[in-house]
């Protein structure tokens, strides 16, 4: 079990990865908690933005808007190469097989999403994270790059200050192995069920950027949380904005259009956090409808919607019992995207080589929603996040591969590796206590959505993190009734439990310290963007039996200085 570059996750991004270190030449694999296909990558719906010049679009344009979206804190130059890298990185997928919807031409069909003036969203229908997942992985099977399909990783190998491989549990037999490389990459996913409800996919728990801040990473801008517009009241499933991007409307309980108000130029198009502020004032101020308002687009006629639309309205008929071509589906803001993440550069690095002063770990790269490279900032533009993906898990790729070259496999002391076996025999053997992972992993979730949402303020956040600690210390007797280590998948949600423990209260100690309003952190208390004293990343260190400390990072500008953020 030797790898040049090793990948942590077989999503979107950690498969560009694969693919792209695999063509320089390194030995790579993957390794994931889930069959590849399963990766949530499947769950995005509406598409993948590019700027492309043949039809009138420039990669300024798509730069500005996404910097705008971020509300100034996303690195500038990061976001040059995310809009300029988008054409080609379409046109990539699309010879790989991607079978993108096309236009009356028979040309790349393009809809519009949020925050952005032109339709530049390429899609296919609404299930196109599922058909690119589906083709990188036929990618993956066709050059033959191996997979560990099923394992969990349960730490990072670091000595010296540099990473060195995973210990990891494979699922079927319970058998822990140490794994080795010379460069990992974190491409795990999200954190979204930090929060309950959420969009995301139950095997969304963060357990990338909790292994990278366990191992001494910082995490970077973790306040800003994104709340989607557009989910279902029942469960927190996603609607894809691709129904307001097709012509879908919000409305009030007054039968109101009430993002007129809101967004006089963008309306329903506006940046999500800006929508999902808006319908959160109305269904406060008494306006909504049992905490939802509606979305309405039975004037797009039903072979439309059956044809652009017809997973969301699947999904809106089984889980709502609402039929979208005939009546208005009730929908509120639901935790959607966590913008921060893994610290790095712009090409995945997970330490500094540029001086500007944090600190890392060598050999270690991230990219996806794990990472945060960042170009996101403060609100992610819907349709970048499968961007990001592509390109920077294309780029971790290529640096990882290079950074392998030049390095070599080390003795790692056994006692790394049997540190993890004994954690594992101490959760297996803990006493009774009544107490279960379910119900901490709840109360954690919902503690999450009622003082971390689309409005915070600092007494909410204190009872948060307060709670949070205390959740952590029944973590810490949680018992795992079950005893085999055949597929024992409590023992599993344990192991998450104590990543999303982290991460929950890397959101809450981020949220306190940034003092301000920005992109999706709102603050009752400090309702204003103050650039004077907050355009600057928040970075986040662990330290070993005490609370996390907290240090800042000037955010890198080019062309785009900040303006008012109006739509
Ligand atoms: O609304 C959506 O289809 C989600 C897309 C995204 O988060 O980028």
């Amino acid at each position: 079990m030797q790898h040049d570059v090793l990948i942590i996750g077989a999503g979107l991004a950690g498969m560009r990865a694969a693919y792209e270190a695999n063509a320089q030449g390194a030995n790579v694999a993957l390794i994931t908690k889930v069959y590849p296909v399963r990766s949530h990558s499947n769950a995005a719906q509406g598409g993948i933005n590019a700027a492309l010049t043949d039809r009138g679009d420039a990669w300024e344009d798509h730069a500005f808007e996404t910097v705008k979206g971020s509300d100034y804190l996303g690195d500038q130059d990061s976001i040059t190469i995310l809009s300029q890298d988008a054409g080609p990185e379409i046109i990539a997928l699309e010879n790989m097989g991607v079978i993108f919807s096309r236009n009356e031409d028979g040309r790349l069909g393009t809809r519009r999403f949020g925050g952005q003036k032109k339709a530049r969203t390429f899609f296919v229908s609404d299930f196109t994270g599922q058909a690119i997942l589906h083709v990188l992985f036929e990618q993956i099977l066709k050059t033959n790059i191996p997979t560990y399909n099923e394992w969990f990783v349960t730490s990072l190998v670091v000595k010296d200050g540099q990473c060195y491989g995973v210990v990891a549990m494979e699922m079927e037999t319970g058998n822990v192995q140490f794994i080795q490389a010379k460069s990992v990459i974190i491409a795990a996913g999200g954190l979204g069920r930090v929060y309950e409800p959420s969009t995301n996919a139950l095997i969304c728990t963060g357990d990338g950027m909790g292994l990278a801040y366990q191992a001494g990473a910082p995490l970077m801008d973790m306040e800003m949380v994104q709340y989607h517009p557009t989910t279902l009241k029942a469960n927190g499933l996603l609607i894809s904005e691709a129904v307001r991007g097709e012509g879908g409307h919000l409305y009030n309980s007054k039968g109101e259009r009430f993002m007129e108000k809101y967004a006089p130029n963008m309306l329903e198009l506006a940046s999500r956090d800006v929508v999902s502020r808006s319908e959160q004032t109305e269904i406060n101020e008494g306006r909504g409808i049992n905490g939802c308002v509606y979305l309405d687009c039975r004037h797009l006629g039903e072979k439309f919607i059956k044809e652009r639309l017809s997973q969301v309205w699947e999904e809106a008929h089984t889980f709502s019992n609402v039929d979208m071509t005939k009546e208005p589906l009730p929908i509120r803001p639901g935790m959607h995207y966590q913008m921060g993440g893994v610290k790095t550069d712009n090409d995945g690095r997970c330490w500094d080589i540029s001086g500007a002063g944090w600190g890392g770990i060598k050999g270690l790269f991230a990219a996806g929603e794990a990472a945060c490279v960042s170009v996101h900032g403060g609100n992610r533009l819907g349709a970048n996040s499968l961007l990001d993906t592509v390109v920077y898990g294309k780029r971790s790729g290529q640096a990882a591969s290079a950074f392998a070259r030049e390095t070599s496999l080390q003795d790692i002391p056994s006692s790394i590796i049997s540190k993890d076996e004994d954690m594992i025999k101490s959760l297996l053997s803990r006493k009774d206590n009544k107490d279960s992972v379910a119900a901490i992993r709840l109360e954690m979730g919902t503690t999450m959505n009622d003082h971390l949402a689309v409005f915070r303020d600092q007494k909410g956040m204190e009872t948060a993190l307060a709670k949070i600690r205390s959740l952590r210390e029944r973590w810490k007797e949680v018992p795992i009734r079950s005893k085999g280590r055949i597929f024992n998948t409590t023992l599993i949600n344990a192991m998450e439990l104590g990543f999303m423990l982290d991460c929950a209260e890397t959101i809450i100690v981020g949220a306190l310290f940034r003092k301000e309003s920005r992109g999706a952190h709102v603050r009752l208390d400090f309702r204003d963007r103050d650039d004077e004293n907050w355009l600057k990343h928040t970075l986040i260190y662990k330290q070993p039996g005490a609370a996390p400390t907290v240090d800042t990072l000037a955010v890198r500008m080019t062309q785009w200085e900040p303006k008012p953020r109006v739509y």
